[in-house]
């Protein structure tokens, strides 16, 4: 009985420990797996781009510059030349219309927390407003 019982504790503890490591990986788990569905095929894993034809997103000075709008460009998309980091860049980026609002701020938190150490917290207000009101 006390064996039960104290094997059971240990296993309650042993779970919540892997509850709670599994998450300290990011505090951004749904934007972790939305990036890693829609935008790691081109942006990479770790954000990198892919050299010359897609930019990166991790260190990269025109999305530090734009966050907010870069909620507009992943739903409609990109066309024509963009200056990443002091290289140009001009493949098309497809439109992606099925991510909601709060998956495509949940993407850009987990972008901000990933590969930058002094973005702010993005509000889904902030996000809502930017798309309704993206000129495209
Ligand atoms: C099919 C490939 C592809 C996918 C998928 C894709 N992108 Fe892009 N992305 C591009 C390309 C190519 C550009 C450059 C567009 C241009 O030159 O006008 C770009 C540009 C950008 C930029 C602005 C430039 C920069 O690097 O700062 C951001 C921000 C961005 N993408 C975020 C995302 C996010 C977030 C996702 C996922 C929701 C995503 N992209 C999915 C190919 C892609």
């Amino acid at each position: 009985m006390r064996i039960k019982y104290r094997l059971t504790a240990s296993l309650a503890a042993l779970l919540l420990f892997l509850f709670f490591y599994s998450c300290k990986d990011t505090p951004y788990q749904q934007g972790k797996i939305l990036y890693e569905i829609s935008c790691a095929n081109c942006h990479m894993e770790d954000g990198s781009g892919l050299e010359g034809l897609i930019p990166p997103l991790a260190d990269s000075d025109y999305y530090r510059q734009n966050i907010l709008e870069s909620a507009c460009l992943i739903r409609n998309g990109m066309e024509g030349k963009v200056v990443v980091n002091g290289r140009t860049y001009e493949q098309p980026m497809p439109n992606n219309d099925r991510l909601t609002e709060f998956e495509i701020t949940n993407i850009l938190n987990y972008i901000n927390s990933a590969w930058y150490d002094d973005l702010p917290y993005v509000k889904l207000a902030d996000v809502r407003r930017t798309l309704n009101a993206c000129t495209e």
